[in-house]
Formats: structure tokens, C-alpha cells, sequence
């Protein structure tokens, strides 16, 4: 039974690369945040959830899949990148088990659902895995402005697929799942009220206690909001508010530090300004700190997932959590805001502070998906190949005009 089971696992295996190129050429259809609504809404039907899943998760992996395998070598054969691979491709399998089944059969859907949430589960570690495998390659290899280039372009991708495929799994599993929801009104992960001010609280006051457990002290918080559509009204967005959560508490813990840090000698603590804002078409939050900046110099490279200023945390260690980890907080943060149609931009000046602006969509219908497809023009991508600057590089030395002189 034991070998029967081997060789069924083994040809399943061997079947992994082409059902990656035949899913791979199809798009990921991005779906609005209106569509999310509607999976859950109260005609909601599982099994239209359930024959769009067994086709889009699939479609979603392998177009993420091939482009895993177009990582240089010396990364892609890291063991950290390895297991996060294995994982995708047991995910795939598992999914692709469903293609098959009668989606009339309410045992199935049942499957159905505990296969995601076995899946979601087993993708948890993914981040900081694959962090510990770009610390490995950094360890073990020089830098290369094109190596950092392409990890860089990948990662933004291939986070961006992660965020989004756990977004459908959330979404099925907790519609059609048993767990109740947290709150009555949200439908799955998404609530159409969200109160953005009430997820600012709840941010910074998790920052805090974290800030003050670490510096033994913190900065306040001055909140303003302005609803220009509804005057004196809370400025609420439909929106899922653990990504809203988790963008303001990774600004709130860099201001936190920065603020901490530069202010250690006085007595006073220069507070954090929140600023949020409803247009018609934008809904902007500006987190201001008194951290003394960054130099302009380096706002690009805060985005870098190759670059932290803070030293790398052990993996499995429990000390106390502190303010700051793998460097990822930023750029994972600006994907969440992308990931609906915003953006998150740093406006810093050095000897003074911060400014970060998360802009999202102010309508629902406007927030649509925003995902990565597997295609030339990816392709091309990862072949770039270090060429000459066309901007003259500056010589550090001074220009010797004498050989100029013309002779009298
Ligand atoms: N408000 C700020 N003021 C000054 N420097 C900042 C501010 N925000 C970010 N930085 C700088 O940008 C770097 C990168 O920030 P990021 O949040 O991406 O990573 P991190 O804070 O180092 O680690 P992690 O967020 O993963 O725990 C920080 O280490 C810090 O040097
Ligand atoms: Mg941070």
C-alpha cells in the first residue's frame, strides 16, 4: 500500500511541469473588490466560488511558479528558496486533485475548504523563509547591481501573488467555512464600513505597547480627519481592514523608532501626526513623524528588500519582538496599498522627519486587483543585463583644466 501510495505521489510529481505550463498561460483574471462582495453576499453560491477557485488558484501558482524558476541559480538553489518551492508545488497538487470532482457534491466543497485552509497554513513561514534565503544568498555572494535588480522585481511580484491568492482563500473559507465571522457586517475579510480612524487606534496603540515594552517610553498620537464627501462624518471605505491594519503599523513602528531614537537626550517626545482625508477619488492617510528624516539619497533603497539598517532577527527566537525586523515592513506595506490600485510614497526631509502617505481608492469600484502576469514582458525583465549608464557618472576628482590652455 505504502509503494502504491509512493508511485501515485511520484507521477503526481512528474505532472507538476506541465500542468505549470498550461495553467501559466492563462492571465490571472483581478477581481473588484464590487465581485468580492458579490461571493459573499446573500445569494452567495459555494459552488461558483468553488469552480472559480479550482481554476484561478491554479492559474495564480503557476504563473508565479515560472517566474521562481527564472531567479539566478545561486538563489533558486538555496535551501530556504527550495522549501518554499516544494510548497508551492504540494499546494498545486492539491488543488489540482479538485479538477475533476462534481462541484454539485456538498462532501467535496467541504474538502474543498479544509484543503485551503491547509494550504493557507502551510504557506505561513513563506516571508520570512524566503528572507532567510536572500540573507543566505547575500552571505554567500558578493552584490550585483543586476542580481539586486531581479530579486527586487521578483519579490514585489511574487508577494503581490501571495497577498492575492491568500485573499481568495480567506475569502472562500471564510464565507463558506464554518468559523462565524469576527464582525457581523464584514463579508469574508472585507468590511464595507471600514472606519479608518478606528483601525489608526487600534494600530498605533498595538505600536505603542510594543514601543514602550522596548524604549520604556513612546510618542502620542494626534489624530485629524477631514471627509470631504460627507462633512463631520468618520471617513469609512469599503476595505479589508487587516491590510489597512498591518500598513499602519509598520509606518507607526518606523516613526515610533525614529522618533525615539532621535529625541533619546530630551525630555519630550515630539508626537505623531495622523492626517487622513476622503476625496472623490482618493482616500489618503499622512503619517507625520519628528524622526529627523532619511537623506533623499536613500528613500529608494528604505523599498529594497536587500537593504535593512537594522541587524537581521534569528529566525525561532523569542526575545522580546522588536521595533524592527527584516527590513520588509516598507516594501511589503507599499504591495497591500498597490494591491487595491494605491500607493505608499515616503516624503522625508533629513534633520527634520517623515512624511508617509498610504493612498487607496476612495470607491469600491475602483479598487480592482492589481496582479502580476507571467509574459514576455516579465520575461525580459529578468534578462537584463548590466549596460553602460546613459547618464555621465561624476569624477570625483577635480577636473584638471590645464591641459585646456590653449598655448599663447
Ligand atoms: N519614519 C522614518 N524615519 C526615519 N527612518 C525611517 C522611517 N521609516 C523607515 N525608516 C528607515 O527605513 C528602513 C526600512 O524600514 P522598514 O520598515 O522597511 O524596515 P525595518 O523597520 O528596518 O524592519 P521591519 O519593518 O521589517 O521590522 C528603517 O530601518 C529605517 O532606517
Ligand atoms: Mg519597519
Amino acid at each position: 500500500m505504502k509503494f502504491v501510495r509512493f508511485i501515485v505521489k511520484n507521477a503526481a510529481l512528474a505532472s507538476v511541469p506541465k500542468h505549470v505550463e498550461h495553467f501559466s498561460k492563462f492571465s490571472p483574471s483581478p477581481l473588484s473588490m464590487k465581485q468580492f462582495l458579490d461571493f459573499g453576499s446573500i445569494n452567495a453560491c459555494e459552488r461558483t466560488s468553488f469552480v472559480f477557485m479550482r481554476q484561478e488558484l491554479p492559474v495564480r501558482l503557476s504563473n508565479i511558479m515560472k517566474e521562481i524558476n527564472l531567479l539566478p541559480d545561486k538563489l533558486l538553489t538555496t535551501p530556504s528558496v527550495q522549501m518554499v518551492h516544494s510548497w508551492y508545488i504540494q499546494s498545486l497538487m492539491e488543488i489540482l486533485e479538485f479538477l475533476d470532482k462534481n462541484p454539485d457534491d456538498h462532501k467535496v466543497l467541504g474538502e474543498f475548504v479544509d484543503a485551503l485552509v491547509t494550504i493557507r497554513n502551510r504557506h505561513n513561514d513563506v516571508v520570512t523563509t524566503m528572507a532567510q534565503g536572500i540573507i543566505e544568498y547575500k552571505e554567500a555572494f558578493p552584490e550585483d547591481w543586476v542580481t539586486n535588480q531581479n530579486i527586487q522585481y521578483f519579490l514585489d511580484r511574487f508577494y503581490m501573488s501571495r497577498i492575492s491568492i491568500r485573499m481568495l482563500i480567506n475569502q472562500h473559507t471564510l464565507i463558506f467555512g464554518s468559523t462565524n465571522p469576527v464582525q457581523p457586517s464584514a463579508i469574508g475579510s472585507i468590511d464595507p464600513h471600514c472606519q479608518v480612524g478606528d483601525v489608526v487606534q487600534d494600530a498605533f496603540h498595538s505600536a505603542k505597547m510594543l514601543c514602550d515594552q522596548y524604549y520604556l517610553s513612546s510618542p502620542d498620537l494626534i489624530l485629524q480627519e477631514m471627509n470631504n464627501e460627507k462633512k463631520n462624518h468618520p471617513v469609512s471605505i469599503v476595505y479589508v481592514p487587516s491590510h489597512l491594519y498591518h500598513m499602519l503599523f509598520e509606518l507607526f513602528k518606523n516613526a515610533m523608532r525614529a522618533t525615539i531614537e532621535t529625541h533619546e537626550s530630551s525630555n519630550s517626545l515630539p508626537p505623531i501626526k495622523v492626517m487622513l482625508s476622503l476625496g472623490g477619488e482618493d482616500m489618503s492617510i499622512k503619517v507625520s513623524d519628528r524622526g529627523g528624516g532619511v537623506p533623499f539619497r536613500r528613500i529608494e533603497n528604505l523599498f529594497s528588500y536587500m537593504y535593512s539598517t537594522a541587524p537581521a532577527p534569528q529566525i525561532g527566537e523569542h526575545a522580546r519582538p522588536p521595533l524592527a525586523g527584516f527590513g520588509y515592513g516598507l516594501p511589503i506595506s507599499r504591495l497591500y496599498a498597490k494591491y487595491f490600485q494605491g500607493d505608499l510614497q515616503l516624503y522625508s526631509m533629513e534633520g527634520h522627519g517623515t512624511d508617509a502617505v498610504i493612498y487607496l481608492k476612495a470607491l469600491s469600484t475602483d479598487s480592482i486587483e492589481r496582479l502580476p502576469v507571467y509574459n514576455k514582458t516579465a520575461l525580459k525583465n529578468y534578462k537584463v543585463s548590466q549596460e553602460a549608464d546613459d547618464w555621465c557618472i561624476p569624477s570625483k576628482e577635480p577636473l584638471d583644466l590645464r591641459k585646456y590652455k590653449v598655448a599663447k
